[in-house]
């Protein structure tokens, strides 16, 4: 379990396709299926994390409107999918076994300074933790925050002229592609640099074993009871 292994796999927003998305029940729900880690989205609001994909509320909550437009307090009165609430990422790291890795994704400015600590913290207790963002530059403040046991990952969602040396400046333990951008010779070349390759989102069985077969390290999926094998 964690990212430790190879043919990981990975729960998008928890289990996105069988429960509300980035939600403590699809969390536990990613759990109980036995993947590897889940994947989830923050953002920071009144000095706390929370876990949402968008910065706006419509589409994931009862609410309407930017995300920053609300109260912490407002926020979590808000129905996120089967009335729950928006969680705080401690909360979601309490709701989780320890031996359950978590992929923090950075989806704002000023997020990696209160999600660096938080993630040490689960750390210490023995959880595997990665931390990724397409904001290359508050990825790289996570990088110069936290320590070398600590995950580091750059998402593309197309690959870029300076991908290998982006990753090497973040000292990343993956490169997080997407299945557009992720192709047999940049997975293979990924593993000749010794860099993981992690791919979103994979939600059927034959796609995933092509992956696992150029060489990727995992996918995050949708659906973990498509992808999950005893
Ligand atoms: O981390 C992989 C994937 O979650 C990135 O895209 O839009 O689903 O956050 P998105
Ligand atoms: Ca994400």
């Amino acid at each position: 379990m964690g990212f430790g292994g190879s043919n990981l796999v990975i729960g998008h927003r928890g289990a996105a396709g069988l429960a509300p998305e980035n939600t403590l029940d699809g969390f536990r729900r990613a759990a109980a299926l036995g993947v590897d880690a889940v994947e989830l989205d923050v953002h920071a609001l009144d000095g706390a994390l929370v876990v949402i994909h968008d910065d706006t509320l419509d589409r994931t909550t009862s609410g309407q409107g930017p995300l920053q437009a609300q109260s912490l307090t407002a926020l979590r009165c808000l129905d996120a999918g089967g009335g729950q609430r928006v969680p705080l990422l401690e909360e979601v790291f309490s709701a989780l076994p320890v031996n359950v890795g978590v992929n923090i994704e950075l989806k704002a400015r000023g997020t990696a300074e209160l999600a660096v600590p938080l993630a040490e913290a689960e750390l210490a207790l023995g959880r595997d933790l990665l931390i990724s963002s397409f904001d290359l530059e508050e990825l790289g403040h996570a990088a110069a925050l936290g320590s070398s046991a600590l995950k580091i990952a750059p998402l593309f969602g197309r690959w870029p002229g300076k991908g290998w040396q982006v990753a090497r400046e973040l000292r990343a333990w993956s490169v997080n592609l997407s299945l557009r951008a992720a192709s047999k010779r940049l997975i293979g070349e990924a593993g000749e640099r010794g860099l993981n390759t992690l791919i979103y989102t994979v939600n059927d069985r034959p796609t995933a074993d092509r992956l696992i077969a150029w060489g990727a390290t995992g996918v995050f999926t949708d659906y973990p009871d498509r992808l999950v094998t005893a």
